[in-house]
């Protein structure tokens, strides 16, 4: 409450002054203080506004996009007016979800996709073979041998690695078999017939042969177990935008969209002794640069120099996060005139039957009529959309030559939405894990007053990240901060 007073009276200050200042260099400089400046208002960067307003720091949120939410985006249909979640969709059910679910007042719904597939026809998108359903005695078998393997999985690697869910807390000397391929990790640990349903629960994980084991684990925690073989969380408005929304109107105007970073210096400044720790300087259109001097900063972007290689970085910085390399995901809406089955792509010559990449992993049905959901997965981040694009229509192609699709189908295919989701898994590879670098990113965590979270720090899953939000950065900076 204190603080929505404080940041209204300072950020419309700084509102006056933009007419003036976009016209004179000598305009006064609008500035704001806060406890906590948070860099991207996504999963993690807004939880952690939430954890920290909570405890009572003053926290303002820098967001690129004109919504906060980051990769939870969603397509309304215009005719149908049904919302089809883009990104993210399902939260593992763990008490952290529920309990941040509401403390924003979102109503959820449990559902298990793993009990009760959406129903859909099976075909390898990339050479055009139809995959035939299993009989019922062939699927109750493989739910048999699956089920051996989530047993085998949960008594021999989690129980080892209890750490998971909580965040990269990779013990040192590291253990030799994290940095396996996981695929042979999963041979010696018998529970290879896990490895597709990973590969489709956390699309795209990478090539779930060849990840290093520490990456494949991460992909299947205890949450996930414990919702596969019970249930997820969704919004029970079919909106995953609506967490976002209940958290946008409690922030209120702490949170600045459409801003670019101009500016992070993490050094003590003259004349700031008593804010200082961290400036800001960021700019929003039509505004004049704002200055926020915050005791700390919590950068929730995904770390690439990329993203970060413009900040005040020292050189241990900078080389730590140059060992980042991601994964590519474009995620959005095909409408398919003629199509009204979901059509799942299964690898037919891939180890583990996973997709051929570049790929989509099926086009699922998004409610409205002719319109699917489609995920378009990369081993880079080196394409385009319209390289996504050109993929899409290459596989309803070869779908079409089979008859799986309308013979028009790569002509007449449109997309209503479409967006890319990379950098996606930022990852290192498996000498650096060997080589300590998960000991070395968490020392980062609160020096030169710079706090971090995101999915480099947590792993692919909104659940993971608020634990580790709730578990370790927030705890951390309160400290700090002396809350
Ligand atoms: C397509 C997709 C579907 C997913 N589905 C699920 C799911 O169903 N369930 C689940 O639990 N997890 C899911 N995930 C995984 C995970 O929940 C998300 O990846 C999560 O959003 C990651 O959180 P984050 O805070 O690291 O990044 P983000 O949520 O991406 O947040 C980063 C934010 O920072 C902003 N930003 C970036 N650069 C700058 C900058 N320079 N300045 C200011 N702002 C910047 C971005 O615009 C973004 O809003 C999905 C991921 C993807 C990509
Ligand atoms: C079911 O499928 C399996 C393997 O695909 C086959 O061996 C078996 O004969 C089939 N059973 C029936 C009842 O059709
Ligand atoms: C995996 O299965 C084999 C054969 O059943 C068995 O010998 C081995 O001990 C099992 N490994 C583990 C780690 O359980
Ligand atoms: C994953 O890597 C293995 C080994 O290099 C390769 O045989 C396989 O085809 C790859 N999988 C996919 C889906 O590309």
């Amino acid at each position: 409450m204190r603080f929505s007073q404080f940041s209204s009276a300072v950020l419309a200050s700084c509102l006056s002054h933009a007419s003036v200042a976009s016209s004179k260099a000598t305009a006064p400089k609008c500035s704001i203080d806060v406890d906590v400046a948070i860099i991207g208002g996504g999963s993690g960067g807004i939880n952690a506004a939430i954890q920290l307003k909570d405890a009572g720091a003053k926290v303002v949120v820098i967001e690129k996009q004109s919504q906060i939410g980051g990769h939870a985006e969603t397509y309304v249909n215009p005719e149908t007016k049904i919302p089809a979640n883009i990104g993210v969709v399902l939260f593992q059910g763990t008490d952290v979800v529920k309990k941040y679910f509401a403390r924003l007042g979102v109503a959820t719904v449990g559902t298990n996709p793993a009990a009760t597939p959406q129903e859909s026809k099976s075909y390898d998108f990339s050479l055009g073979i139809p995959i035939p359903a299993q009989n019922a005695s062939a699927a109750a078998a493989s739910q048999q041998i699956i089920a051996a393997a989530i047993q085998a999985y949960s008594q021999n690697v989690l129980s080892k690695y209890p750490w998971v869910d909580q965040g990269y807390f990779v013990p040192e000397p590291v253990p030799k078999e994290l940095t396996l391929p996981f695929g042979q990790f999963a041979q010696q640990y018998n529970f290879s017939a896990l490895l597709p349903v990973i590969s489709q629960f956390n699309w795209y994980p990478g090539n779930i042969s060849t990840i290093p084991a520490l990456y494949g684990i991460k992909s299947l925690g205890p949450g996930l177990v414990s919702s596969i073989a019970g249930e997820f969380l969704a919004s029970a408005s079919g909106d995953t935008r609506s967490l976002y929304r209940a958290a946008a109107t409690e922030l209120g105007d702490s949170v600045l969209l459409d801003s670019s970073i101009l500016h992070v210096q993490r050094e003590q400044k003259k004349g700031y002794a008593k804010t200082s720790g961290v400036t800001v300087v960021v700019k929003q259109p039509n505004q004049a640069p704002k200055t926020i001097r915050a005791r700390k900063l919590l950068i929730a972007i995904p770390p690439t120099l990329e993203n970060v290689g413009d900040f005040d970085l020292s050189d241990s910085e900078r080389k730590l996060l140059s060992k980042f390399s991601a994964l590519g995901y474009l995620a959005g809406v095909a409408d398919i005139p003629g199509l009204d089955v979901s059509l799942q792509n299964v690898g037919a010559l891939t180890p583990f039957n996973t997709p051929v990449i570049p790929g989509s992993n099926g086009f699922y049905s998004s409610g409205s009529p002719n319109q699917f959901l489609l995920g378009v997965a990369f081993d880079n981040t080196d394409y385009t959309i319209a390289d996504a694009e050109a993929i899409v229509r290459k596989e309803l192609a070869t779908l079409a030559a089979v008859g799986a699709v309308p013979a028009d189908a790569a002509k007449t295919v449109t997309f209503p939405y479409i967006s890319n989701h990379a950098p996606y898994n930022v990852r290192v590879s498996a000498k650096e894990i060997a080589h300590g670098f998960y000991g070395k990113l968490l020392a980062l965590e609160g020096s030169r007053n710079t706090y971090w979270t995101g999915a480099a720090f947590a792993g692919h899953n909104s659940g993971a990240i608020w634990t580790w939000n709730e578990g370790t950065v927030v705890p951390a900076l309160k400290k700090d901060l002396g809350l």
